[in-house]
């Protein structure tokens, strides 16, 4: 299989993501792999939403711990307990946390120097957490509610593409 994405419009954020979206289920389409369709989400988003400096996964492994799972940019922490840091606590208060001052956070986790502003969505899946997408950019305040509301939608598109083991 040979997938092009196509770059797409970047002046309405509504349609950027709604062309991401398209893009997104066009890719996972007919492939349940959970760590295939991570590494594949994680590059197209890196690959075509602008100002990103890091854009990846990490899985629950346990009930108290986040391991790192596919991802592009810099090589990060790979585990984080729930609770701590930014992964940490979008897992333990099951929402999405939009950080537009990385260094106002208390507790973030610094994996590359260069990330000022962080969105992070937890993974749910009939109530269960699986993990988290996180999103990391070098400017302040990179991200919005837009931008929160187009990554939780992606978002539910990889859960529901993925066939999840039982209990991981
Ligand atoms: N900043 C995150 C850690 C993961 S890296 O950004 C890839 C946090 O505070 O949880």
């Amino acid at each position: 299989m040979s997938f092009q994405a196509v770059a797409v419009r970047r002046d309405r954020k509504s349609e950027f993501y709604g062309d991401l979206a398209g893009q997104l289920r066009g890719l996972l389409d007919g492939e349940h792999d959970v760590v295939a369709n991570a590494a594949n989400t994680a590059a197209l988003i890196y690959q075509l939403v602008p100002e990103l400096n890091w854009a990846g996964f990490y899985f629950l492994k346990t009930e108290r711990e986040l391991v790192v799972g596919p991802f592009q940019g810099k090589p990060a922490c790979v585990r984080i307990a729930v609770g701590r840091g930014v992964c940490g606590s979008a897992v333990e208060q099951r929402r999405s946390i939009l950080v537009e001052d990385v260094h106002a956070f208390p507790g973030h986790i610094a994996c590359d120097d260069a990330s000022r502003s962080e969105l992070v969505i937890p993974l749910i899946q009939g109530g269960r957490v699986l993990g988290v997408l996180d999103l990391d950019s070098p400017h302040t305040a990179r991200f919005d509610r837009e931008d929160q509301a187009g990554m939780e939608n992606l978002a539910a598109i990889f859960v529901a593409a993925c066939a999840w083991p039982a209990g991981a």
